[in-house]
């Protein structure tokens, strides 16, 4: 029985660009079976927020690979992004984009030389756990996690799969010099993993300043791992390098489930027009036939790819770019290539779903000397900062001393500047020298909603020797 993946076609262009791309691989023989399951708007807008109905979690989990189309999102309100919960839910943890010059394509911006790009997303933590609160009617927080074992996950598997391609350079990208403690973990994590890997250069490099030299060029880097908020734009911003969103492949990597699917979204400027061009999802698809071991049927498929997209994109009597992508020329193009390959040979390899009952618990070990040494309580108030301080200064107890109220990151007391604007969401600060109970804590937690209404409170803490917390702009 052949091997079967999990397909779903997806919303907007979503269905063109995945028929053209499962006609391709009709033409090239691909010896895949494929469930077709329905994901996306259409899912959650029939009562089901995930977008991913019990039927198709059971066969992306059988199967161990969705192949899926782009899907719909509503902005700022509505059900959550079903492509996030996909890579969630399944724990794809390393999202790889690829980044190559295709013969044809014309581009923005000359690239000189050759272009092995490839970035390394992080896929799971960071801004994307979308835990949004309003803390005031003025005031939403968005809560940002980076973890040491996620972020060892995902720089593992970049070094292995730099190695694997034989690249001989790691760059982590990161913006450590502002988060210095969750951007400043996962840069950590990087040098810990790297030390593993000696014979590959590993270094790192400021986001923004890698914005700016992937445009100057980006053939000056090899791979390049990302948080997940940070990468999402930055792939992008490589995407437009050669030749945009609709070249641009994606795979998410997990260790039993892996979801294939191009970069862009759901196009719906274009839709039903014949003007998708399926190259991105078509390259997703050659990168899961190399994941699954049909290397050849890969490289025949880009072998044809390249054929195509210059004849595309070239008008054949005057040389100029062709004014307009047409989906059924491209398939007709591809199956005239595919037709003149001959046959493959080659079965694909299982991909191996570990049974869990539960899920896998990613933990290191506690260090020694964790304690607790005080609490940051967010408050709701419009008064100003001295006014602030006054009605707090009296909740202080033997241990615990207010030593900082701060607005928006920045201190406001017990020093500030009369020209820091104030929002009516405070952070009050209080620490002791020595570590203290959690119960003092809650019990201080208690005196302040008797003055105050209380937004949120995290606790501070010594880890390991280190202080676990930042210090306000302005403080110490
Ligand atoms: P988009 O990628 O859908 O479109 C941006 C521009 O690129 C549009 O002008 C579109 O026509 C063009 N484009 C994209 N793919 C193309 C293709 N294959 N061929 C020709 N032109 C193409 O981004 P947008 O408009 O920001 O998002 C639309 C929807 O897609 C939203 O609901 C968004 O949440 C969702 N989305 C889904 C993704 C996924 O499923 N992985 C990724 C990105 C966005």
């Amino acid at each position: 029985m052949a091997q079967k993946i999990t397909v779903a076609m997806g919303d907007g262009i979503g269905p063109e660009v995945m028929e053209a791309t499962l006609a391709v691989f009709r033409a090239a023989r691909v010896p895949l079976e494929y469930e077709l399951v329905p994901m996306g708007r259409r899912v959650a807008e029939a009562g089901e927020p995930s977008g991913i109905t019990t039927d198709a979690r059971a066969s992306v989990e059988r199967t161990g690979i969705l192949f899926k189309g782009p899907m719909e999102t509503p902005k700022g309100g509505g059900y959550k992004s079903v492509n996030v919960t996909a890579r969630k839910l399944w724990g794809t943890f390393a999202n790889k984009r690829v980044y190559r010059k295709l013969r044809g394509v014309p581009l923005p911006i000359e690239i000189r030389g050759d272009l092995h790009l490839t970035m390394v997303r992080e896929n799971i933590e960071d801004t994307y756990g979308a835990v949004e609160h309003m803390q005031t009617h003025d005031v939403a927080q968005c809560r940002r996690f980076i973890t040491r074992p996620g972020s060892e996950q995902v720089h593992r598997y970049t070094f292995e799969m730099a190695a694997r391609k034989g690249a001989r350079r790691v760059t982590c990208a990161h913006k450590a010099n502002i988060m210095k403690m969750t951007d400043g973990l996962f840069l950590q994590a990087f040098y810990d993993v790297a030390k593993d890997y000696p014979h590959l250069r590993a270094d790192d490099v400021i986001v923004d300043a890698l914005a700016m030299r992937l445009v100057l060029d980006p053939t000056e880097f090899d791979v390049i791992v990302l948080p997940n908020l940070q990468g999402d734009i930055l792939t992008d911003l490589a995407a437009g390098l050669v030749g945009g969103l609709a070249y641009a492949p994606s795979a998410n990597i997990g260790d039993g489930i892996c979801i294939f699917e191009a970069v862009h979204g759901t196009a719906p400027d274009i839709v039903g027009r014949n003007l998708a061009n399926p190259t991105a999802l078509l390259l997703s698809g050659t990168m899961m036939l190399r994941h699954l071991g049909l290397e050849r049927h890969a490289a025949a498929i880009e072998s044809a790819l390249e054929r195509t997209l210059d004849k595309m994109h070239t008008r054949p009597d005057l040389g100029q770019p062709f004014p307009v992508f047409q989906t059924s020329r491209f398939v007709e193009l591809m199956q005239e290539a595919l037709a003149e390959t001959p046959a493959i040979e080659g079965e694909p390899s299982k991909p191996l779903v570990p049974l869990r009952q539960d899920p896998k618990m990613l933990v290191t070990p506690t260090p020694e000397r964790n304690h607790l040494l005080g609490v940051d309580v967010f408050l709701e108030s419009g008064l100003a900062p001295r006014a602030v301080a006054e009605l707090l200064a009296p909740l202080e107890d033997d241990g615990l001393k207010l030593t900082m109220i701060s607005n928006r990151g920045t201190q406001v007391w017990p020093t500030g500047s009369a020209h820091t604007d104030c929002v009516n969401h405070y952070r009050a600060r209080f620490e002791s020298t020595r570590p203290v109970e959690q119960r003092a804590l809650i019990a201080l937690l208690g005196r302040v909603a008797d003055v105050f209404p209380l937004c949120s409170s995290e606790w501070l803490r010594e880890i390991g020797g280190m202080r676990g917390y930042s210090l306000a702009q302005g403080q110490g």
